[in-house]
């Protein structure tokens, strides 16, 4: 696109100095999986137990940042490359305010969410596998939206109609179907205190 008359302005309040009042790293967790792999309710209490413990934290979840944001884009793969460059470059703003960024998206193509790690820095980028078979997330269907796709009324819908392509070297891996969401959390809070992020 090359130059656009657009410069750069350092902010006043650098990233280094809030993270110093803050007493901790900011950073992105971003939890990927199928529909009702437990990605929003898991992100939720993992950013509820740290902010009881005095973190900065926020989520940004697919279904509201749908709603605003991103409210333009459907299902195509063109579209949801499109809706995770987004919330990739939304994290990262939040990352420089200092905050433990916590997304739940589907983030179905491998090269989308490479492209988010890519915009941050090294070990800024923490995925989470949000692992759940498709068989039990359509169990669950805590939004009908399965048995919708099955009788042809949602088009390309992740696992049914349009690929989901699993995460090859995530850092950490969850599985909802083992572990209850209380115990999952508490497993993403043991291993980032391991790595020294809290
Ligand atoms: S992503 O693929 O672009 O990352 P995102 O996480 O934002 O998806 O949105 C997924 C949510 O949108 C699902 O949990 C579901 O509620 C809803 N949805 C509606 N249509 C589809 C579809 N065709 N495929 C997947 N999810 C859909």
């Amino acid at each position: 696109m090359g130059t656009r008359n657009i410069v750069w302005h350092d902010a006043s309040v650098t990233r280094t100095e809030r993270n110093k009042k803050n007493e901790h790293e900011s950073f992105v967790l971003w939890f990927t999986g199928l529909s009702g792999s437990g990605k929003s309710t898991l992100a939720n209490a993992v950013s509820r137990k740290l902010f009881e413990d005095n973190k900065q934290t926020y989520v940004l979840d697919g279904d509201n940042v749908r709603h605003g944001l991103n409210s333009d884009l459907g299902f195509s793969p063109e579209d949801r490359k499109e809706n995770i460059r987004r919330i990739g470059e939304t994290a990262k703003l939040f990352v420089d305010s200092g905050q433990i960024v916590s997304t739940a998206f589907i983030s179905p193509y491998r090269e989308d969410r490479q492209q988010v790690r890519d915009l941050l820095s090294e070990g800024e980028f923490i995925e989470v596998f949000v692992q759940c078979s498709l068989d039990t997330c359509e169990k669950r269907d805590p939004k009908g939206l399965y048995k919708k796709a099955r009788n042809g009324e949602i088009p390309s819908f992740t696992g049914i109609s349009s690929p989901y392509e699993e995460p090859e070297k995530p850092e950490v891996i969850v599985n909802t179907e083992e572990y209850t969401i209380e115990e999952a959390a508490d497993l993403l809070i043991s291993y980032l205190k391991g790595k020294h992020l809290l």
